[in-house]
């Protein structure tokens, strides 16, 4: 064998790979921390990088169902109010969403969590079985607002509001067996970067019994809710397109919900 040929082949080649091993090695080091030092929440995740989305997956036939409802579904708007108008925008609201979920799963123990003028009570009430209980969420009372909801609502379903604050755990674990019993969890509160994350902290604190269950988390493209929608590793779907226009997102937290710690640092 000619000499230089042997050199290259046998000394300098491995001597090469192990160079570029250890440059690698360090090159990797390097970027891993600028990524953590200057990693910038994006809003569109896909399949390759996001282990939520990957998993979430599974939820096809939930999701399909619902949209195919949603196209279909068409909500009783009432003239007197306002904000009637939000209730058949679709794509662009979530009501009609909400009301093909409900429709396809026919959940019994429903949370919505913002109660405001009761546009998602009202879906809830219209869309689930007569026996199913509702219970609405909010700092305000019901009938402070120009309300979809009546005193008759109360008296006729199992439906009660609680004007209590989830995001105070020392509250959230009063109510932790209701909201372990709960089919769909519908979080519509302040969005003020600081409620969602408690809440979803608590959530995760809790070892909530293995069922199916659903989360609906409105306005996850709201910059202050990128960071906790993508560091949620439970199964989960971006429903925008057939949502809130300021993003719908869906998750399975039938075993509870799993979140990257990152989104509470
Ligand atoms: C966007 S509105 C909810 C809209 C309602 N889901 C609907 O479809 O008509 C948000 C509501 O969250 C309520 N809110 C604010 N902080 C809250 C908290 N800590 N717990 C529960 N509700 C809260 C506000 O009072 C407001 O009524």
């Amino acid at each position: 064998m000619n000499y230089i040929l042997f050199f290259k082949r046998i000394l300098f080649a491995p001597i090469k790979k192990i160079k570029t091993f250890f440059y690698n090695k360090k090159y990797k080091k390097e970027i891993a921390k600028i990524y953590k030092e200057n990693f910038i929440w994006s809003a569109q995740v896909g399949i390759v990088d996001d282990i939520g989305v990957k998993r979430g997956t599974s939820m096809a036939k939930t999701i399909i169902n619902s949209i195919n409802n949603a196209f279909k579904i068409n909500l009783k708007s009432n003239k007197n109010k306002n904000d009637s108008k939000y209730f058949n925008i679709f794509p662009g609201e979530h009501y009609r969403l909400l009301a093909g979920l409900i429709d396809y799963e026919k959940p019994k123990t429903l949370i919505d969590i913002g109660t405001s003028s009761g546009m998602s009570s009202r879906v809830m009430l219209d869309y689930s079985k007569i026996d199913s209980e509702i219970i609405t969420f909010d700092l305000i009372k019901w009938n402070k607002f120009n309300s979809h909801l009546s005193k008759n609502d109360f008296k006729s379903r199992k439906f009660t509001q609680y004007l209590e604050d989830l995001s105070n755990y020392d509250i959230f674990k009063k109510h932790l067996a209701l909201i372990d019993k709960a089919d769909l969890i519908f979080l519509d509160a302040p969005k003020d970067g600081v409620f969602e994350y408690l809440f979803i902290r608590n959530l995760v604190k809790s070892n909530l019994s293995v069922k199916k269950r659903f989360l609906i988390l409105d306005d996850i493209k709201f910059l202050n809710m990128i960071k906790l929608w993508r560091s949620i590793k439970s199964p989960k779907f971006d429903l925008t397109s057939f949502g809130h226009a300021s993003g719908t997102g869906i998750v399975d937290i039938s075993s509870n919900i799993e979140v990257d710690p990152i989104a509470f640092e």
